[in-house]
Formats: C-alpha cells, structure tokens, sequence
C-alpha cells in the first residue's frame, strides 16, 4: 500500500482472500439508526448519509483500488446518476496512487463494474456504463438480457445467469470467480446486500456510521439491510476488525463470525 495512502488511512489495509471463491466485502454509510438512503431522485445519494465526508469518500476510493469486481444492484444504478465504479471517481486527487498500487498488485486498470439487474431496465447511458476504460458485465435473467441485448459496447457485456426470474447470489458470485476476481466489492445496495446476507456470501462490512438520526416512517427510507428478516437465533453475528474515528465518523469494520453467539 503507498505510504500516503496508508498513513492517511491510519494502517494497512489487509483483505483475506480466500481459497475457495473470491472474497466478498461490502462498503456502506449509515446514520445512527440505520438508514442508508433518504428516498429517491435527489434523495437516493449517499453523500447525504455521510455528509459527503471526505474521509468516507476516501475509504470508498480504497475499497474500490483494492477490489477486482464491483457489484451493485440495479437500484444502486438507477439512484445515482453520475457514479463510476473506480476509486479515482472519489478521490481523483489520488489518481496516480490508486493507479501504481493496482499495478504493483497484478490487478487490471480499474475493477470491472457488476450490474445485477432482473428486469434489464437500466440506463444504459449511465456514466458508470460508459467509460470505455471501465468493464462492465451486466448479470441478468433471459427476460432482462433479452431487454438489453442490442445495446452492448465492446467494454459491456451481458451475462445471464441461471433461468430464473432473479439470479441467484452464489451466481453472482460465480460470474466474478469466472472474471478472475479474487476480491469482489458490493457497494449495494439494501436488497442486494440482503440476498448476499441470506446466502451466507458476505465476509465482510465496511461500515461508515454518520453522526445523525434520521427516522424512518415509510418504505421509502431504506435500512442497511433490506428484503430479509432473519430470526434471532438464524441472524448473522459478526466480528470487529477494526474501528477508526475521523471527527464523530465512525469507521468500523466487520467480519463473518466463524463460530455462531
Ligand atoms: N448509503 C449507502 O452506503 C448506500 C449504498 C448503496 C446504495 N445506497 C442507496 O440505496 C438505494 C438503492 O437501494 P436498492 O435496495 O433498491 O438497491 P439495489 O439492491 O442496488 O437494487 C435492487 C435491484 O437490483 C436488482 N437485483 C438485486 N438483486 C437481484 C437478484 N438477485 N437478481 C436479479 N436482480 C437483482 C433488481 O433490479 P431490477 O429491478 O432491475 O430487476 C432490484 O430491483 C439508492 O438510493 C442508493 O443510493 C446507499
């Protein structure tokens, strides 16, 4: 890792890869009490979760310059509209540091950017899908590839995975094993992380706790975890591997307990 850029984040940052698929690790920013989004349009946005805190945005970058594969769902698409996946988008002051440390770590250029989508509607004019120097594989179901097929580019590919009317998480995580991918990063959102959850396929939570309650009266203002109740006894405890403070910015980091409470 640089030095400036371990300096900055207080420490290495060392990610276990394991043996048999590619790690996955998930990066969020919640208030207090656990909301990730405000609603939609211009309330759909992280920045107004954390903030837009600078040292979370560097985190982001981070993850991102270590990651082989993002993947996001289509709703993390369609609530943003100017986002690409790569860590320069957050941090572009480090640029050329996020550059020579993929390098020097064999990895590609930029991770290749995973849509999940079931319906196939998304907006393939999206920035995020339209950088030629950023991969794109978008894993969809038959009915969803037969929605986006005409539309691929030379950098975009569509997968379809499996014959159901979603994909399953362990495809998903599949695609990225066939990419090559030993460290795959989700940055959502709620109801992609919440299959990942369900399927016991998240190793680790990177968690960005902004110092604010916001409340939650309807669907519209969605929890970290969306789409999945567990039962006390069938939850997923996890495991502190670090925590870092930047002002009242919590920085905490999560990893799958090994031996249930
Ligand atoms: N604060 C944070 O850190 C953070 C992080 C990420 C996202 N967010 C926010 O969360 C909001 C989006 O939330 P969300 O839960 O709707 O997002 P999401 O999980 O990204 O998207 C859900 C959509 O992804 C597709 N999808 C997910 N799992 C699938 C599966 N197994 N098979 C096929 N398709 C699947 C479906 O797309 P189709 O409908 O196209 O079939 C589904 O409707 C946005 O406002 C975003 O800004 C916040």
């Amino acid at each position: 890792m640089p030095e400036p850029l371990r300096s900055r984040y207080g420490g290495p940052l060392e990610i276990p890869l394991r043996t048999d698929r590619p790690s996955v690790i998930a990066n969020f920013v919640t208030t207090l009490d656990g909301i990730v989004a405000f609603g939609q349009g211009d309330l759909a946005g992280g920045g107004l979760v954390s903030g837009n805190f600078e040292p979370d945005r560097f985190v982001m970058a981070l993850l991102r310059a270590v990651a082989d594969v993002v993947v996001i769902g289509a709703g993390t698409l369609r609530g943003s509209s100017r986002q690409r996946w790569v860590a320069e988008h957050v941090d572009p002051a480090d640029a050329d540091l996020f550059r020579d440390w993929r390098r020097s770590m064999g990895l590609a250029a930029h991770p290749t950017t995973v849509v999940v989508t079931a319906s196939g509607s998304i907006p393939l004019d999206h920035p995020g899908l339209n950088d030629a120097a950023i991969p794109v594989v978008v894993a969809t179901t038959a009915a969803g590839a037969a929605r986006i097929s005409t539309a691929t580019r030379s950098h975009r590919s569509v997968e379809v995975l499996g014959d159901g009317e979603r994909v399953r998480p362990d495809e998903i995580v599949g695609l990225t094993r066939k990419l090559g991918a030993r460290l795959v990063l989700t940055e959502g959102g709620p109801h992609l992380l919440g299959e990942l959850v369900e399927a016991d396929l998240l190793d680790e939570l990177f968690l960005t706790l902004a110092p604010q309650l916001a409340g939650r009266a309807d669907e519209r203002r969605l929890g970290l975890v969306e789409g999945l109740a567990l039962p006390p006894g069938r939850t997923r405890w996890e495991e502190l591997r670090s925590a870092k403070r930047a002002g009242d910015h919590l920085f905490l980091r999560y990893a799958r307990r090994s031996r249930e409470h």
